[in-house]
């Protein structure tokens, strides 16, 4: 059988799966039925993340020891600690998770059959000890001392904690917690496409999540809003911004932080995040906000009947940046609350697994001679 191949698998569904629901053209997100603007407004990112790998939100009973569990687990070995020391200070910190969950693995092989209390635990630990990755590259790089994580703080909050070793801020604490709400599922992206391959291997759960982590760095993936904020910076001025980005039209240069294969509207989680941008911005006083207002503005003049509109990335990096996050860690905030997705889909997917094995139209040549190198 000869199939055209579909490039970038536009279209081409890979999986059933209950998890979340993207409606592209009403610009709607659902977390298993749920809309990302109550679960923005009502939850937190310890409940989303048990609605994601649970199917439902948990009761009282369920969620108290779903999140004593989460906090106990977030204290690193002191070999991963040497190990990510070792690393260099110049490295990437998405690449320095991703050496930091795959080393973790070796510490849980989970190579002979998982049963569900080893997959349950799997996901704590590393829903749990993601954050605690990134805040120490993040410290030992700098020539800091790793702060230990407390366990009288959420999620949010412990990893401000670890970031900075002061008491998180109430506000930010919060709206950390909503960007990890935001960010914790979106259907079937790249970086979970590369998990359930790997899963449908029957790797482990640190290898699935470790592939999606390499796929997530990607400029085209997660990377987008550090060039979001490159591109601000380099504006510099709301003034300058509409001449900037005529410029970047005119040279068909993509403006990072635009468009989307599913959304041809506003992303929702870019709406969401656009007002506590504005929030925060009315504080510091920096010029990104504003600038960043243009930019929509102009990109819309132009592309908005094209279908592209600001994404997740474009309004996320200005609110990273007022949280103090350093801008190469935000990807790895990112990943931080993709990895509840992650683990919800390798769930799915080792459920009722198949092992993926596409095929190719092979365009190469066939009975070709082997020549001896002599006579090459
Ligand atoms: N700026 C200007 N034009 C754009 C942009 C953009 N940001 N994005 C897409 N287009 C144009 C393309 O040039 C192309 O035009 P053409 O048909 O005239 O050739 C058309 O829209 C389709 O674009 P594709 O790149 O083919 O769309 P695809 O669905 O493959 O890619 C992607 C989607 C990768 C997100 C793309 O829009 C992009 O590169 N955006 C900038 C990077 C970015 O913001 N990534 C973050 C995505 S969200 C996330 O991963 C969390």
């Amino acid at each position: 059988m000869t199939a055209e191949v579909i490039h970038g698998l536009e279209g081409v569904p890979i999986a059933e799966s209950g998890i979340s629901f993207v409606d592209g053209k009403a610009g709607r997100l659902e977390y298993r039925g749920i809309s990302i603007e109550d679960l923005a407004e009502h939850s937190t990112f310890e409940e989303t993340a048990y609605l994601l790998l649970f199917g439902k939100l948990p009761t009282r009973e369920e969620v108290d020891p779903f999140q004593d569990d989460l906090r106990t687990h977030r204290r690193l070995k002191y070999r991963i600690l040497d190990l990510i020391k070792c690393l260099p200070e110049t490295g990437h910190p998405m690449d320095a998770l991703q050496a930091g969950i795959a080393a973790i693995g070796m510490f849980y092989p989970l190579r002979q059959k998982m049963d569900d209390v080893d997959r349950g635990l799997a996901c704590i630990r590393l829903i749990s000890k993601t954050p605690s990755v990134v805040a120490a590259f993040e410290r030992l790089r700098k020539g800091d001392q790793q702060v230990s994580p407390r366990d009288d703080l959420t999620l949010a909050g412990n990893f401000l904690y670890m970031m900075t070793g002061k008491d998180p801020d109430p506000l930010k604490q919060r709206i950390l917690d909503l960007c990890l709400i935001l960010h914790a599922d979106h259907t079937m992206n790249a970086s979970t496409f590369a998990g359930r391959v790997v899963g449908s291997t029957l790797a482990t759960p640190y290898s699935v999540t470790s592939s999606a982590l390499g796929a997530l760095s990607g400029p085209l993936h997660g990377g987008a809003n550090e060039d979001v904020m490159a591109l601000l910076d380099s504006i510099g001025s709301p003034q300058r911004a509409g001449a900037v980005i005529e410029e970047m039209i005119a040279n068909k240069t993509k403006v990072p932080g635009f468009g989307h294969r599913v959304y041809k509207t506003m992303d929702p989680r870019a709406k969401i995040l656009k007002k506590y941008a504005q929030q925060l911005s009315e504080t510091s006083g920096t010029h990104h906000f504003e600038t960043a207002l243009v930019v929509e503005k102009v990109v819309q003049e132009h592309y908005q009947e094209k279908g592209i509109w600001p994404n997740v990335d474009f309004f996320s990096g200005i609110v990273y940046t007022e949280l103090n996050i350093p801008r190469d860690c935000f990807t790895p905030v990112f990943a931080i609350a993709r990895m509840a997705g992650w683990l919800a889909h390798w769930l799915e997917q080792v459920e009722r697994n198949r092992i993926f094995r596409p095929t190719q139209k092979y365009v190469g040549p066939h009975d070709q001679p082997y020549i001896p190198i002599e006579k090459r």
